[in-house]
């Protein structure tokens, strides 16, 4: 299927798998850039050398192009474009808005810029400044998310910006990808399918919780990091959301101090980055702490596999899925299914 998304990237299906902390390694993206999507690795949740490993890793298994999903705001951030100029890396994915200098710099060097954006505004601005497609998350989207529904959001941003727009949240199969195509994308994004892969190095326990989950399981709360987080609701999310201030703010600490040994991050790098995803909010310490260390909190599942004590990221779409193919078995069944949608809707009545 020939789309402005494949012309653009140079792959076969016009899918991406999206940058997932923790979940989006260099297994997961290969199997998934070999099975002819856009494989993205997560590297928010990476040290500086982690990323140049995991790339290196990525090129020894595949030769289909990746990407490498970064946060604009990292404190390390330049850092990160180094290595994906260094390494070669065909497309630049952030989470949030890039400046329009780092735009330009990537795209001089031949970089692929495809910022992730979860409001109108946020696609014509970045649109504006030259980056080269958006990935649109719709509010049913798992991780940070926004309050419109992908099928109101994506046609406004079809309709404001003419770059490829690529669809995000909800999206788990191929009748997904040709109501995508319909209002104008051109292809879907997928996190919470593609965690839900045997290629997934999340540990079962947890893919087991997922697969258990219902649509009714699936929650946003701002009370892990203070933005609006979509995750499954667990007895932690809860207590979270009924814990006083200070409860919260020990919570908090503790985490960090746990990520702050992981990552490498100096206290002052920590905070600061605690302090840029408050995207000018109003956020208390204890929410900026939070906010600096929810990676933490996302390991304690994606890698330790506790369910108990780990924040569970994931789309509303968890509920409706219930099976573990590979990235090959999904995306062929994914086109296959996209191709049978087609024919019947253009097949005489
Ligand atoms: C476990 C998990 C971790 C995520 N981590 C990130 C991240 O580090 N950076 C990012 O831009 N988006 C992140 N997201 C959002 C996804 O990249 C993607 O936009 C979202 O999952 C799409 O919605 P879906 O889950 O309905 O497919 C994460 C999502 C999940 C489920």
């Amino acid at each position: 299927m020939d789309t402005a998304l494949t012309r653009l990237v140079g792959v076969r299906h016009p899918i991406v798998q999206t940058g997932m902390g923790w979940v989006a390694g260099p297994r997961l993206v290969s199997a998934a850039a070999n099975a002819g999507a856009l494989g993205v690795l997560g590297s928010a949740t990476m040290t500086v050398d982690g990323l140049r490993e995991a790339v290196r890793e990525v090129k020894s298994r595949t030769d289909a192009p990746f990407g490498v999903n970064l946060r604009a705001d990292a404190a390390d951030a330049g850092d990160r474009v180094r290595i994906i100029l260094d390494e070669g890396v065909r497309v630049a994915s952030f989470a949030l808005a890039p400046s329009r200098e780092l735009i330009a710099e990537l795209k001089e060097a031949g970089v692929i810029v495809v910022p992730s954006v979860g409001a109108r505004r946020h696609a014509e601005k970045v649109a504006a400044w030259g980056a080269d497609a958006v990935v649109v998350q719709g509010g049913e989207g798992g991780g940070h998310t926004g309050e419109v529904a992908t099928t109101v959001l994506l046609p406004q941003v079809v309709d404001a910006v003419d770059i490829p727009v690529v669809a995000a949240g909800g999206f788990f199969d191929g009748r997904g990808l040709v109501a995508a195509l319909a209002y104008g994308a051109a292809g879907v994004a997928m996190g919470t399918r593609f965690l839900l892969t045997s290629d997934s190095t999340v540990p079962d326990a947890v893919k087991a919780r997922y697969l258990a989950a219902t649509v009714r399981d699936v929650t946003v709360t701002r009370a892990v990091d203070g933005l609006p987080h979509r995750m499954l609701r667990t007895d932690l999310v809860a207590a979270l959301e009924n814990s006083g201030r200070a409860r919260r703010l020990l919570h908090a600490v503790r985490r960090a101090a746990g990520f702050r040994r992981l990552s490498g991050l100096t206290w002052p790098q920590l905070v600061r980055d605690g302090l840029a995803m408050r995207h000018g909010k109003d956020l208390t310490w204890s929410q900026v702490l939070l906010a600096a260390n929810t990676p933490m909190l996302l390991r304690s599942a994606m890698v330790d596999g506790r369910t108990d004590l780990g924040v569970m990221a994931s789309g509303q779409v968890a509920g409706v899925i219930d099976d573990l193919p590979s990235c090959a078995e999904l995306v062929e069944r994914i086109m296959k299914e996209a191709e049978a949608v087609r024919e019947r809707l253009t097949a005489a009545p």
